[in-house]
Parts: C-alpha cells; structure tokens; sequence
C-alpha cells in the first residue's frame, strides 16, 4: 500500500525523499509526491504513475531544495489515481502539508463541516481533511493541533505533517497503520516501513496508536494524546540492507524463492534441541494446550492457504477441532470464542488491516491469540499473547514465497509441540517428524535445483487463458496458493478446485487443451488423483502432474511431470509449492509482467 518517508536534518531533503520511496516501491503503489520547506515556503511536487516520473520532474531531486520534508507514494483508495488526487496534500492556504497511509473513515462529515465554514477543497481524497482540519485547528502550537485532529478523524492513519509555520518540526503520529522514526545525528526521519530509511540508519522507534513524535535536528520527542512526554526505547535492525536488495537476481521474487532453503532453516533451527522443539518465545503452558477446545485459524491471502494445510496438520497431530477462517470473514461474522479457544492469527506484515482487526475481535471474545508473523514489531505481533516469528528476513516482492514458506514451518512446529504436551503422537512418530522438519531445507534446494524442467513447461503454456489446479487434502490447499499465486503476476485466469469437486460442475470448463496442475503428493490419495486426471485428459485437457519420486506411474496418465522428493504427509507442501511459485514466476516473466509489481496489488493491506 502507500508509502511514506519524511526528512528534518542538514542535508537536501528531496534525493533523500526520492531515494526513501524507492525504497517502498515494492509496496504497490500509482502516484507519488514530495513537499519541502524551500527556506520560505512549502513547495509541493507530485504526479501520477511511477516515481521515475517524479524524479524527472525533480531532475533527480535537484529542483527542490530545503532540509525538511516529506513524501508519498500513493495507492489510491478515495479518488482515482492523479497528480491532484497525490499526496502531499495542503490545506487551502498552503501552509501544512500532510502525507497519510490508512483511510479516514468520517472525511464526508468533516469535509461537509469545513466546506460549510468556507474552506476550499481541491482533491477528492480523504487525507485533504486531514491537512485542512490541520490549518482550521492551527492556533500556534502544530502538537496541541494534532491532538485536536487525531481527536476528530475516525479510522485509520499513518501522518506525516509539516508546515511553513514550524519548518524547524516534522510531525508523525499512527493509528492501525505503520509508522516508524529513524533516529540519526543531527538528522531524523518517518519511514511507514524500514527499508526506506536503513541506508541512513538502524535505530529507530516504533509508534504506538495514537503516539506523536515531533522530530527536529536536536532529536525526536514522542507525546500521548494528553501532551505528556513518553519515553521510548530504540529498537536496533540488524539485518542488512542486502537483504532489502536483488542481490544479483532479476526480480526480489527469484532471489526470495532461492532463498526459501535458508529461511526455512533460519525459521526452524533455533527451535529445535537435541531432538526436541522447544518454543521459548511462547508462554502457552501444557495445562493451556490441554484446555483448547477449539482452534481457529485466521489470515488473508496466502497467509489464509497456509492456514488451509494448518488445519489438516494441527488436526491430525493434537485431534484438536481446527477451524480456518479468512480474516475479512471472521471479524464481521460472530465466532463463537471463549476463553478456551486458540486463535492462530498469521501475517506476513503483521500489518493486515483485516487480519488486525480478526485478532482484536478474538480478544476482545475472551480467545487467546498465538500468531505467526515475520515483521519484528509489527502490530499483530504486539497485540497477540504470544508470537512465533519467521525469520524469513525481510520479503519485498509482493506475491510472497519465502514468508508462505517459513508460515509452514511455524506451523509444523506448534503442531508437534502441541501434540507432545498432549501426548497424542507417540515418541518415534515425533521423533520422525522433527527428524523430517531439519530434513527440509535440504529437500527444498533439491526442488529448486530442478527449476529447469518447471520453466521449460512455462515456456509452454505461457500463452495459455486458463490454468486449474487440482489436488485433494494438503495438495487442495497447494492448487489454492498455486492459483494465487499464478493469477495475481500473470493476470492470467485460474481456479483452484479440491479434485473430487470437478464432476459437481467445473469440470464442464474442461475442454480441448485447457491446462491442468494436477497436485498428486500424498500417498493415501493417489489413486484417487489418477483418477481424477483421467477425467480431465477424457475431456481434452493437458496435465502436468506434481507428485513424489515414489510415483513414477504418474508419467501413464500425464502429460508433463514433475518430482518432488518423498516425505511425510505433513511436511510435503512445502515441497509442492516450491514448482509452483516457479512456474508462475517464469509464466510472469515470459509474457513480460511486472513480478515484483503486479497491478492493482500491494505489499501490506493496511484498508479493509
Ligand atoms: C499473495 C500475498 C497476499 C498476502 C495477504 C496477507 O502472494 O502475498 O495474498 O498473503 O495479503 O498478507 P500478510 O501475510 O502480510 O497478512
């Protein structure tokens, strides 16, 4: 979604603006703008498409000089995407200027309230009230005036403020959107996430709902909502920038998918000693586990498919009902949750406005909520009672890979602790299981070293209108994220359907040369997978079927193959899904998308 960086120091602002929101590129967004104080005045830039546009404008950031300031690049929710509609927006003097991320909910009542007193508005954006409301407020002092709006708007926001009136003072303030401050010498910044400011610095504060930070060249006080000073502790990164870099790669997804062996490891390793999986960072006790009468599982998007083959290991492994739930569903529907329930809330960002709002509802129902996050920090994290972080390091390109990847592995982890404190596995099958969980790194390179056989089959059908993807179990919630995957950085159509579905009706859709992934890695369920591509090759279709070294027969009924290696049930999406991230990459790729990029999409949905 949008991004936001702002600058007070004693450099030039706008190349240090322009280099920050490249930086957040990969978030997703249609405009961008810069507004900086020129030494008399704010002087605001801005214009529709991408941030090169911007920067020619800027001549590389050259035109605008001045040391505060701050810039956006927009993904346009109230008003389509335009130079006017851009952020920063000004209030009707041109005195404040105001960048936002998040959504303000009630801007038609407060519009209406101001245009009555005779403000003028330009924009059709909600972020314009919050700049106008800035200056109708203004009485001097820019904190007590944040105060005063932050008490009128509704919803939620991520600001960054500055005006003519204070040009020594950047403003910043968050609610149920990211905002975080860079602490530097006699420099300090506002980034919405933190690649945008970690060329300049590694320490930094993370705001709290509602906390104001005012930002100068001597340093940076944070304010509650009753103007008193609140003290913050620096939190330190200390993961590099390389690791927010291609690195050599064409695209962050094919560095991201090349690095899911190592994510994987990163993820499991320190959990497990001497044989046993040992969850230091979660406080859950035995007596807890063996009181959960319910598990739900919450999350949007991929994060949701990981959730699909949670269910089916956390139910065969603690015999604990499991119920999965996208998030957007959940909040509005009325779960039944008491104290005895468990939520599994999982994010990528931890930042999900959805998936968010999922975890406050299950708390404010009496649940305990454990989640599954790779952001350190993010607000999912610190909402929950417990948190198990991937350690995935830090994932830019939009469609996620290694996340999804390091999801699961938390996943096989709570669910063979779980099943230890309950006693519902017996010791050799825990044994195998965290005997197989070390094994998949290794296995995970094995896949990715075959990339070669998955991208000539792209080469294929990278023409092609429609893909199914089909598997039943653990390999239905694969054709989910393979279809996902595949639709949101190809544009290309596709469905993903539990296989014995196909006869209650898509299977009409079969026809001569229609595509088909057909998913075949469980044991238990292979013939009846056989079967079902029998189906769809009677009706004309092409299959490539995914499924282990053990099932050679396979290469009877399909058409194409590809072989993962043999492991236990549980453990084998995370070798399925590897061929299918490749094979929607290298599609992506041949008909020349965007992959980093996809249209219309962003990184973390911070709006409902
Ligand atoms: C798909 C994808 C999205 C996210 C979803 C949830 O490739 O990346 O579907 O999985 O938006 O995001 P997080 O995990 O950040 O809550």
């Amino acid at each position: 979604m949008c991004g936001i960086v702002g600058y007070i120091g004693y450099e030039q602002a706008t190349p240090l603006l322009l280099q920050g929101l490249e930086k957040l590129e990969y978030r997703g967004y249609d405009s961008a703008g810069v507004a900086v104080y020129d030494g008399s005045r704010l002087e605001v830039v801005k214009a529709k498409g991408r941030l090169q546009v911007l920067s020619d404008l800027l001549d590389g950031g050259k035109k605008l000089t001045g040391t505060v300031g701050i810039g956006h690049t927009r993904w346009a929710t109230h008003g389509r995407p335009s130079d006017i509609n851009s952020h920063p927006q000004v209030s009707d003097s041109g005195k404040f200027a105001v960048v936002h991320n998040g959504i303000i909910e009630n801007y038609m009542q407060l519009k209406e309230h101001l245009i009555r007193r005779g403000v003028k508005f330009v924009s059709e954006t909600d972020t314009e009230v919050v700049a106008q409301l800035f200056e109708y407020y203004y009485k001097g002092d820019m904190v007590e005036t944040l105060i005063k709006v932050i008490s009128k708007v509704e919803g939620s926001y991520a600001l960054g403020v500055i005006s003519q009136e204070h040009p020594d003072q950047l403003l910043a303030v968050r609610k149920d959107s990211p905002l975080i401050v860079g602490l530097g010498k006699g420099e300090n910044y506002i980034a919405s996430d933190i690649p945008a400011i970690l060329s300049k610095t590694r320490d930094i504060y993370r705001l709290e709902d509602k906390e104001i930070a005012v930002l100068t060249t001597g340093g940076v006080t944070v304010y509650n909502t009753d103007y008193e000073i609140v003290q913050k502790t620096p939190f330190h990164v200390d993961w590099d920038i390389s690791a927010a870099e291609k690195g050599g790669y064409e695209h962050f997804m094919a560095k991201e998918i090349m690095e899911q062996p190592k994510a994987v490891r990163d993820t499991i390793s320190p959990r497990i000693r001497n044989g046993e999986i040992v969850l230091d960072d979660i406080k859950l006790t035995r007596q807890q586990i063996q009181d959960i009468s319910k598990i739900f599982i919450v999350a949007c998007g991929s994060a949701y498919h990981v959730g699909v083959v949670a269910k089916y290991v956390l139910e065969k492994l603690t015999r604990k009902p499991v119920e999965v739930d996208l998030a957007s569903e959940f909040r509005y529907r009325s779960p039944i949750l008491d104290d005895n329930t468990l939520v599994v809330v999982i994010s990528q960002s931890g930042e999900t406005a959805d998936t968010l709002a999922a975890l406050r509802e299950a708390k404010k129902l009496g649940a305990r909520v454990l989640s599954i996050v790779n952001v350190v920090g993010s607000s999912i994290a610190s909402d929950s009672d417990d948190v198990l972080y991937t350690w995935a390091g830090p994932e830019i390109a939009v469609a996620t890979t290694k996340a999804y990847s390091t999801q699961l592995c938390v996943v096989y982890l709570i669910a063979l602790y779980m099943a230890r404190q309950l006693g519902t596995l017996s010791d050799e099958a825990y044994a195998n299981y965290v005997d197989e969980l070390q094994q998949l790194p290794d296995k995970i390179e094995q896949v990715l070293q075959n990339k070669a056989g998955i991208q000539y089959f792209a080469s294929q059908y990278f023409n092609c209108h429609d893909i199914f993807f089909i598997g039943r179990n653990y390999d239905y919630a694969m054709s989910l994220e393979g279809s996902l995957k595949l639709k949101e950085i190809s544009y290309i159509h596709s469905e993903a359907y539990a296989a014995g579905e196909l006869k209650h009706g898509p299977i009409s859709l079969i026809e001569e040369g229609t595509l088909v992934v057909a998913l075949a890695t469980q044991d238990q369920l292979f013939d009846k997978m056989v079967s079902n591509i029998k189906e769809v090759k009677a009706r004309g279709a092409v299959v490539l079927g995914v499924t282990t070294e053990k099932h050679k027969e396979i290469e009877q009924v399909a058409d194409y193959e590809f072989y993962i290696p043999n492991a236990s049930d549980i453990m084998l999406p995370s070798l399925a899904v590897v061929p299918l991230q490749l094979f929607s990459y290298y599609i992506a790729s041949m008909k020349g998308c965007d992959i980093d990029k996809p249209r219309n999409l962003a990184k973390s949905v911070t709006v409902e």
